[in-house]
């Protein structure tokens, strides 16, 4: 029998600052129109709202990845190992949140250790420590960092292995296409040459389905976008009135994105004490809280290509409305 490990994973806390955090809103606020980055909607209270969205009948993605890696988590692990992934490999999740998906590839490839990355630190660790109880032998860690730090973060014993990288939820969508080559090429910098990584991506589907997944009928999609002006409130000293702020999800063909905003109601003079000026919203002024992408497989391809991947496999569901992409870094003529 193996030894049992279930040591408490540790947490390497870098979430950004409270000065990153300013800069961010000031920024973001100073876009026409505005626009903050996603990864503000998930301090603790917006992580909770995410898992719960997750539940909703409307919101079909978790559910379709899942059965994904339930039904093929042991063909990727062995098309993983047969791509040269030697064991001991480390299992590399970015954005892993409440790392709900993970369990079949742990289970495929046993691997030496694994790895949660997230902006949200007590939910990853939180959720480290629950996913050890279920793999006490794989050792863990989370880390609380912005993905923008992933060329720069400190060596870590648990990252000295081979490196498999994981990158569910359609997180990638929430870029724009040109940072989501950026945010690849990242990875691909973290995980190492010749390094896998297995991305879930949702494929554009028809309109009505798109909107209700982002704006289901309980309003757990708008929660989760006011819980963002909660925090601002909380964080910052701000004092907007999230009740002063309808929710709207909407498909744009052009962009071919779903657009998340909160649509001021009313014309209102929001303070932000760290921003020099107050900020005045007109009514129907809208704050873009997130995108999210519907990407093709031929489109994740070619935009994955750009940051030096290339598709060595996919698994899709029967109406191939999801997709996991297996990538492996390098040049083909490498091989
Ligand atoms: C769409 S949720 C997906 C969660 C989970 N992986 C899943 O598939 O259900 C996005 C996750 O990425 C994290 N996240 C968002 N922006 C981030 C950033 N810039 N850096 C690191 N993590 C980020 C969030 O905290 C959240 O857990």
């Amino acid at each position: 029998m193996s030894p049992t490990l279930l040591t408490r994973p540790e947490l390497i806390d870098l979430h950004p600052s409270p000065g990153d955090l300013c800069a961010a809103v000031e920024q973001g606020l100073a876009r026409q129109p505005r626009q903050l980055p996603p990864w503000l909607l998930y301090d603790e209270e917006g992580s909770r709202l995410f898992e719960a969205i997750c539940q909703q009948p409307e919101y079909h993605l978790t559910r379709l990845e899942k059965d994904l890696l339930q039904r093929h988590g042991r063909h990727i692990g062995h098309c993983c190992t047969g791509r040269g992934a030697a064991k001991p490999v480390t299992v590399v999740e970015f954005g892993a949140g409440g790392a709900h998906k993970v369990t079949p590839l742990l289970r495929a490839l046993q691997p030496a250790a694994y790895v949660a990355l997230d902006i949200s630190a007590t939910h990853v660790h939180t959720a480290c420590i629950g996913l050890q109880m279920l793999h006490p032998q794989v050792p863990m860690v989370a880390i609380c960092c912005d993905y923008e730090q992933l060329p720069a973060l400190p060596d870590h014993p648990l990252l000295a292995h081979q490196r498999l990288g994981f990158f569910p939820g359609s997180s990638l969508g929430n870029c724009s296409r040109a940072g989501a080559v950026v945010l690849l090429r990242h990875m691909a910098t973290l995980l190492g040459p010749g390094s896998l990584l297995l991305i879930g991506m949702d494929q554009p589907q028809g309109v009505a389905a798109m909107e209700a997944a982002y704006d289901d009928a309980a309003g757990v999609s708008a929660r989760f976008a006011r819980n963002l002006l909660v925090r601002l409130n909380h964080d910052l000293g701000a004092n907007f009135q999230p009740r002063h702020f309808a929710y709207q999800a909407h498909w744009d063909a052009r962009a071919q994105r779903i657009e998340m905003a909160l649509v001021s109601q009313r014309e209102q003079v929001v303070s932000i004490p760290p921003l020099a000026a107050a900020v005045h919203w007109a009514t129907g002024e809208t704050l873009i809280t997130e995108h999210s992408h519907k990407w093709g497989p031929e489109e994740v391809q070619a935009l994955a290509q750009e940051a030096g991947w290339h598709g060595v496999g996919r698994w899709c569901d029967s109406q191939d409305r999801f997709s996991l992409h297996l990538m492996e870094h390098g040049s083909l003529s490498q091989r």
